[in-house]
């Protein structure tokens, strides 16, 4: 059958957005949700040379057409409903930046579609989504990447080896946060549902799952068991009708015997000491400052700190390049299913025992890994 000029045009054109300029094939890639970080994920999807966006999905109008021109160079079909996104037989590839509670119904459709899935943090807001996602990638043989991009992070890679590998001697107990000097804004891209703990989980579920992975990351364990408290303390059914906490205060007891202190608010002022996000390692023969110098203090006090990992600038979108070199090299997954899973459990754990007011064991979440 002879194709039209038009029919050719758009064969063509299509073709060439599905082999780019090297002439390999692409992975055909649809984006699910892009707004704030949907939007910045999908720039580097489009930096990739071994992806194409060939699908763009989101319930508001002026997202999905900021993105589809963003992403015009590889002319994406657009949609409002997932779910036709998700039936697309040509579609490999599937990046899922939707509002949290979102994720796991997304994520095991996808996985259950024969799809690769980049799900963005945290995997579930609940332990009962968490555990269909991990069922569901567990039964396919596609990659599950979590974004919890910190473990691409090469600095932090080096630097956790070190310390797992006994540079400060036994660990012995972590004090990290997440102070903030302000409440998320009140009207910016995501009000619509953080301040709904059904759709975020909170700050601790939504946020604090990072700083909360990397505590896991550098004991090398998950919890058993958590106790806290937390608390609606200044912007009280501010916006109207919040549920999430401003304030947490929580402990976490490891199996290997490492205490965790972790604290989280939003009116730490700026100016004043100890403010932002930290993590202290405290080990039988020194300590580390992880998140921002990777100085680690001998417990003698008599020498100079050592610098574990050298600050670097990291690359960009490094997680997502880490997300095709699984695919197509079948390269080392920094952040699967078990990671992901364990952060965001992690933070229902704490949750729990929060909302609980009571001491609250892993074994009761009733997820297997
Ligand atoms: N890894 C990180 O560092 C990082 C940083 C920020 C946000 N996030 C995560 O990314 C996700 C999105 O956060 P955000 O800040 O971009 O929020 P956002 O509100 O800016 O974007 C979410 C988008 O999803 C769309 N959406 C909602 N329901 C949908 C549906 N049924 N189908 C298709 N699209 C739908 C919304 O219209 C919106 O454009 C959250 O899970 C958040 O935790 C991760």
């Amino acid at each position: 059958m002879a194709l039209h000029r038009r029919s050719f045009v758009v064969a063509a054109g299509a073709a060439a957005a599905a082999f780019g300029q090297t002439g390999q094939a692409r992975i055909a890639t649809a984006m699910i949700g892009v707004g704030n970080r949907g939007s910045q994920v999908m720039s580097g999807v489009l930096q990739q040379p071994n992806a194409a966006v060939a699908a763009i999905c989101d319930i508001k109008a002026d997202r999905l057409d900021a993105a589809a021109s963003a992403a015009a160079k590889d002319q994406p079909k657009t949609y409002k409903d997932w779910r036709a996104v998700i039936d697309r037989k040509d579609i490999e590839a599937v990046f899922i930046a939707t509002p949290p509670h979102l994720h796991a119904e997304m994520a095991v459709a996808a996985l259950q579609a024969g799809k690769h899935v980049y799900c963005e943090k945290p995997v579930g807001v609940t332990a009962a989504q968490v555990r269909e996602v991990v069922k569901a990638a567990k039964a396919s043989k596609k990659v599950f990447m979590a974004g919890q991009q910190l473990r691409s992070f090469t600095q932090l890679q080096e630097a956790v080896a070190k310390i797992r590998g006994g540079v400060i001697g036994n660990l012995l107990m972590v004090k990290a946060q997440r102070h903030a000097g302000s409440d998320l804004s009140h009207t910016g891209s995501s009000a619509d549902w953080y301040f709904d703990v059904d759709k975020s989980g909170g700050y601790l579920i939504e946020q604090s799952v990072h700083n909360l992975d990397a505590c896991n990351w550098v004991i090398g364990a998950h919890p058993v068991k958590a106790s806290g408290f937390g608390g609606t303390q200044l912007y009280k059914n501010d916006p109207p009708g919040r549920n999430i906490y401003d304030c947490n205060v929580l402990t976490f007891d490891y199996p290997n015997g490492v205490k965790l202190s972790f604290t989280l608010n939003v009116f730490h002022p700026s100016g004043m000491p100890l403010g932002g996000q930290y993590i202290h390692v405290f080990g039988s023969q020194g300590a580390v400052d992880l998140m921002y110098s990777t100085n680690m203090y001998k417990l003698n006090g008599k020498e100079p700190p050592v610098v574990l990992a050298e600050k670097r600038e990291e690359a960009p979108h490094g997680h997502t390049t880490a997300f095709y070199d699984c695919i197509t090299k079948g390269s080392a997954n920094p952040a699967d299913i078990t990671v992901g899973a364990t952060a965001a459990l992690t933070a229902i754990l704490g949750h729990t025992a929060m909302t609980k007011q009571s001491v609250v064991s892993w074994s009761e979440l009733g997820v297997s890994l």
